[in-house]
């Protein structure tokens, strides 16, 4: 019996995959396809993936040529199949001659002709109109926006504001095919959603207004200072029929994802204790907005949803207690550590702009703990440690650019599904992060140190 096997991702299945299923099936008498996972794709950056792994094995499965499919999940996996499965045959597309060459160390290689005129990309293409998207703040975070947005498909960059029209001139003059927008009506009137870049505090009244003006928004962390506000925000982009989406890259990052839904799945058995750092040393004398206390400024406000996110993820928003402690400088707080107690956890984190930590994230539960070195926010490695070492695993991933372009990806994902709520950030969980900020505002369960 001679066996092929080929690989693709198969999106939007299409008669270009059908034919060279066909092929590849005349080939011999059994023929097995390897389908990418999702994470895999994600992992080699290709983020614009419709069909998730299932539908696509499917759409496989019902052209009929398949005998048997397979995940690909990991780099190097053709070579372990192809001795695994005992293969006569790899069979691939013309449109990669000469990049699988190094399997014929292993098996034979066939490049089979490629359908002109069809591919995933060029119906994918063809199926969306782009959201339109505006940026509203043109400062140091809105920079990093244009290059990450560049590799998600499915949006395009139209306008800049910033109260400032220089900053929203030079942000625009930087990307091509975008204008500058003398008014923020003018802004509205270009896009369907908007990405808010201002200072924290500025953050509800555009939001609130966005919304209004019927705009889907991705505002950057925090999203607001106060639980309430947060509150009204969500039910009004419901009601609204529009996305609201706060912006934290670490909760869409897929490394940090995995580790999530493993520790939820019961891996290092269950969570007794987080504890959660991250310090950017800044200098204060030629940083203002970070530095002043009418600006919102401060470690817990600037850092403090980061380090919240995995202890919120893991462990709810129903924490019975929380004491924070912070060393205040001007007005702010140049340190703070907060210690929160749930039924059956304690977890505490720190957040400093003017004390340095070991910024690293590890999570104990009653059968081992994970640890992720900094910076862990970025999330690329990480590891499950056991009393018996021999059962310790370590994970490696990529981060790619600046991170953003993931959470851009659900933003958008969540516009054309009409999905409300995403499950790496619930609203319920932005809400409780901004009642932790409000606590500390209102000094509750506060101590200064
Ligand atoms: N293929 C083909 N003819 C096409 C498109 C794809 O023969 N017009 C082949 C590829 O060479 C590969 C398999 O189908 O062997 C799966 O390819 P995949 O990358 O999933 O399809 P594309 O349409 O090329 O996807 P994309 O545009 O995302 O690269």
């Amino acid at each position: 019996m001679i066996k092929i096997i080929t690989y693709g991702t198969y999106d939007l299945l299409h008669q270009g995959h059908i034919n060279l299923l066909r092929r590849a099936k005349e080939l011999g008498d059994y023929l097995i396809v390897g389908v990418t996972s999702d994470s895999f794709d994600r992992g080699r950056g290709k983020l614009n993936v419709r069909n998730n792994v299932l539908e696509r094995v499917e759409a496989v499965k019902a052209t009929g040529y398949a005998d048997e499919v397979i995940i690909e999940d990991y780099v190097g996996q053709k070579i372990d199949d192809i001795q695994k499965y005992n293969i006569d045959i790899f069979a691939i597309g013309s449109d990669w001659e000469g990049k699988f060459d190094y399997l014929n160390e292993f098996t034979k290689v066939v490049y089979l002709p490629r359908t002109e005129g069809i591919s995933s990309t060029m119906l994918r293409a063809e199926t969306t109109t782009d959201v339109r998207i505006g940026i509203i703040g043109c400062g140091r975070v809105a920079r990093r926006f244009p290059a990450e947005a560049e590799v998600v498909s499915g949006l395009k960059i139209l306008a800049t504001y910033d109260i400032n029209q220089t900053e929203a001139e030079c942000l625009a003059s930087n990307v091509e095919g975008v204008k500058a927008c003398c008014s923020i009506e003018e802004l509205y009137d270009a896009v369907d959603a908007v990405y808010i870049a201002t200072p924290h505090l500025s953050h509800y009244q555009y939001i609130k207004n966005a919304i209004h003006a019927g705009k889907h928004v991705l505002c950057e962390t925090p999203l607001v200072l106060k639980g309430e506000e947060a509150k009204e925000l969500f039910a009004l982009a419901e009601e609204k029929n529009v996305i609201l989406m706060e912006a934290n890259k670490t909760a869409h990052c897929p490394a940090f994802n995995h580790l999530m839904v493993m520790i939820k799945s019961g891996v290092i058995g269950e969570v007794v204790d987080i504890e959660a750092s991250l310090s950017k040393l800044w200098d204060d004398q030629k940083s203002l907005r970070e530095f002043d206390p009418n600006q919102a400024g401060g470690s817990l406000y600037e850092l403090g949803s980061y380090p919240l996110l995995p202890i919120i993820r893991l462990l709810g928003c129903q924490y019975e207690n929380l004491n924070l402690y912070s060393r205040m400088k001007n007005g702010v707080d140049m340190y703070t550590k907060g210690v929160m107690r749930y039924p059956h956890a304690v977890c505490s984190f720190k957040v400093g702009l003017g004390v340095k930590t070991e910024g690293n994230l590890v999570i104990s539960g009653t059968k081992g703990y994970a640890y992720v070195p900094a910076p862990w926010w970025k999330t690329d490695y990480f590891e499950l440690r056991y009393e018996d070492q021999n059962k310790n695993q370590k994970f490696f991933y990529k981060w790619d650019g600046a991170g953003l372009r993931y959470e851009i990806q659900e933003f958008i994902s969540c516009i054309l599904n009409k999905r409300f709520s995403t499950s790496r950030l619930r609203r319920r969980e932005s809400i409780c992060m901004a009642e932790v900020m409000e606590q500390f505002t209102n000094r509750i369960n506060f101590m200064e140190i």
